[in-house]
């Protein structure tokens, strides 16, 4: 795995940004896996930028998000459609149409799992995935314990993991229990991963990513066993290194 290490969050959003824009200019159709969470927003912020500037357009651009919350409603404010719209598809050049994210408002939750892996088998493979870290090591929304070999699937989410999320609700009852996230396997496909980090909260879970055993109880340390990964954490998030 090739870490960088910069000085912040604002400078680890810069660093993303810059490889993804070089990378969007030198490509005719490219796939982008993204993220939600706190840690992409700054990366979304400077793609917007560089967009309106002209120096790069999303029009040939394919996406698919990693996860959405079961049961909230594509403009409810907290699912990660309302999410990805409001923080960058709104802003940028892209065709909605060619955004993929799970939809958490289905009856059929098997049947929505198995479309986006048929979505992901013809348009995909994902060129680059942006990926987030959990506290709890979880990646997409694959808590401790999900099986290296999972496709895209409904999870029950971790008790930890609502807690830590419920920052954007009201309360923690209004957390929905279950999310469809794309399985390990699934995020392992990706021809190349970034992972961002920042903060010392994240620094035991770093260590764990990067110096663990690789265990299906800490997700994420799956990734070393990626053949291009490249991990842009900030100097607070490697600290335990
Ligand atoms: C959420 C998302 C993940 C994200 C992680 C970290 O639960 N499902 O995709 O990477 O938690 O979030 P944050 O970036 O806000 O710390």
């Amino acid at each position: 795995m090739n870490i960088v290490k910069v000085a912040n969050y604002e400078s680890m959003s810069l660093k993303a940004c810059e490889k993804l824009t070089s990378f969007l200019k030198t490509t005719d159709n490219p796939v982008l896996g993204l993220a939600t969470g706190s840690t992409p927003e700054g990366l979304y912020r400077c793609l917007i930028e560089k967009q309106q500037q002209g120096e790069i357009s999303f029009n040939n651009t394919t996406t698919f998000n990693l996860d959405e919350y079961v049961g909230l409603k594509g403009n409810d404010p907290n699912s990660y459609r309302y999410f990805m719209n409001d923080k960058l598809f709104d802003h940028i050049d892209i065709q909605l149409e060619n955004t993929h994210i799970p939809n958490g408002e289905t009856s059929d939750m098997n049947a929505e799992c198995e479309t986006f892996e048929k979505e992901l088998k013809e348009k995909g493979p994902v060129d680059i995935q942006i990926l987030g870290l959990g506290l709890n090591g979880h990646i997409g929304f694959n808590e401790p314990g999900t099986p290296f070999n999972s496709r895209t699937h409904v999870v029950e989410l971790d008790e930890s993991t609502r807690q830590a999320n419920s920052r954007f609700f009201s309360s923690i009852d209004e957390v929905p229990k279950h999310a469809i996230t794309m399985g390990i396997d699934t995020i392992m496909e990706s021809k190349e991963i970034i992972l961002l980090v920042s903060g010392e909260n994240k620094a035991e879970a770093v260590k764990k990513l990067v110096q663990g055993e690789v265990t299906e109880e800490f997700p994420a340390s799956i990734l070393q066993k990626h053949s291009n990964v490249t991990i842009i954490a900030d100097e607070a998030a490697l600290s335990q290194i």
